[in-house]
């Protein structure tokens, strides 16, 4: 259905189809009977694609990255189309509007997407109040991952404050939560990712976790575009910090062998992404040997893309860009892919 419905919707602006997705999947939220309409015209259900990591199960290792349900308005739908888990955000401390549009743009020749929306939400406390209705309905069915990131007016030197009171609003209702300090669009906003400043932001977020009665797993997500000297900066803090694992990677703001001509300013993700998210992932599991969990994310778009990921030492994969060009039904064909594949060789996670 999705190619015919693709031309259609490439004609609207970028942001408008975002808003109409989501605004369609919000109702689906609502409704039990749509939720099992698209559970059965998209979702999948299979124990060989079960997975635990850092201490939480989930149905399906595939899950849906940042910045597509940023306010928690759709989770039950996006859990209905296949994925195993949701990670919402990037939520700020507070609510803000993000940068003036036009600030997404696709790239059809290169399946990729270039965006500076730059953290518009409705704030942590909004989303709070959104989170405690529907765990109270218990329709969240999948572990939930909550992203957060620093305030615009917040100055870089009051990060830390600024992610835990954040963290302080969400605690209750997320599985795992991400610091996200990768995302080029908020000023400043990588300088987080070097090492005095990632030292004193991971010390203060793991302080404010061990005070809490339940420990809960804080992942990092970083950036594609960090040197070897600095991924071995980040790795050395993580472990000494105890973080709980790594998301890798963010969008990247370099410009390589795009089939477009464009310029500008923003996160590039996508196909084009694909090569050196990879090439990130497999530095950091050959530097940590196992030590802590990798999330792969940028540019996966088929079942090849992630036994790939999986090689190269993920336990989870998340995509955004490829429901953009491949529609929903991409999420049971990777899926299907990865069931297919463990039938065949039921042992290749284990040795992994
Ligand atoms: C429009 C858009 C908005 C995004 N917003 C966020 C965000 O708020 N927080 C975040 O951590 N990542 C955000 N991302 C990055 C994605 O989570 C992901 O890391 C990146 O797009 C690479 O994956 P992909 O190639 O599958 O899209 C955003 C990506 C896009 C395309």
């Amino acid at each position: 259905v999705y190619q015919y419905l693709r031309p259609l919707l490439f004609r609207l602006e970028p942001e408008r189809v975002h808003t109409l997705a989501i605004d369609a999947l919000a109702l689906a939220s609502e409704h039990p009977g749509l939720l099992r309409l698209l559970k059965l015209s998209y979702g999948v259900s299979d124990p060989r694609l079960h997975t635990t990591v850092f201490g939480l199960t989930f149905p399906s290792p595939i899950g849906l990255a940042a910045g597509m349900d940023k306010n928690a308005a759709a989770i039950p739908a996006f859990l209905a189309l296949g994925f195993g888990f949701v990670e919402i955000g990037s939520v700020t401390a507070h609510a803000q509007p993000g940068n003036p549009k036009p600030r997404l743009f696709r790239l059809p020749a290169d399946q990729a997407i270039i965006n500076r929306m730059g953290f518009n939400n409705i704030g942590a406390a909004a989303v709070a109040r959104r989170l405690a209705g529907l765990r109270q309905r218990g329709v969240i069915s999948a572990p939930l991952g909550i992203n957060l990131g620093k305030s615009k007016l917040t100055p870089l030197a009051n990060a830390p404050e600024d992610y835990i009171h954040a963290l302080n609003l969400l605690y209750p209702y997320g599985d795992y939560f991400v610091i996200n300090v990768s995302s080029p669009n908020t000023p400043g906003l990588r300088e987080l990712q070097d090492k005095q400043h990632l030292d004193t932001l991971l010390a203060q977020v793991m302080a404010y976790i061990a005070e809490q009665p339940a420990r809960k797993p804080l992942l990092l997500k970083i950036a594609p575009d960090l040197s070897e000297p600095q991924l071995d900066d980040v790795i050395a803090l993580c472990l000494e910090r105890g973080v709980s694992g790594l998301i890798a990677t963010n969008t990247t703001t370099k410009r390589r062998q795009l089939r477009t001509a464009i310029d500008e300013a923003g996160g590039l993700s996508g196909k084009p992404l694909g090569e050196r998210a990879l090439e990130v992932l497999r530095y950091l599991n050959r530097q940590l040997q196992g030590q802590l969990p990798l999330v792969a994310v940028g540019g996966i778009a088929t079942a090849d893309d992630v036994m790939s990921r999986f090689e190269a030492g993920a336990s989870l994969v998340q995509l955004y860009t490829a429901l953009v060009y491949e529609g929903p039904g991409v999420i049971r064909r990777m899926s299907q892919g990865i069931v297919a594949q463990r039938r065949r060789d039921p042992h290749a996670s284990i040795r992994q």
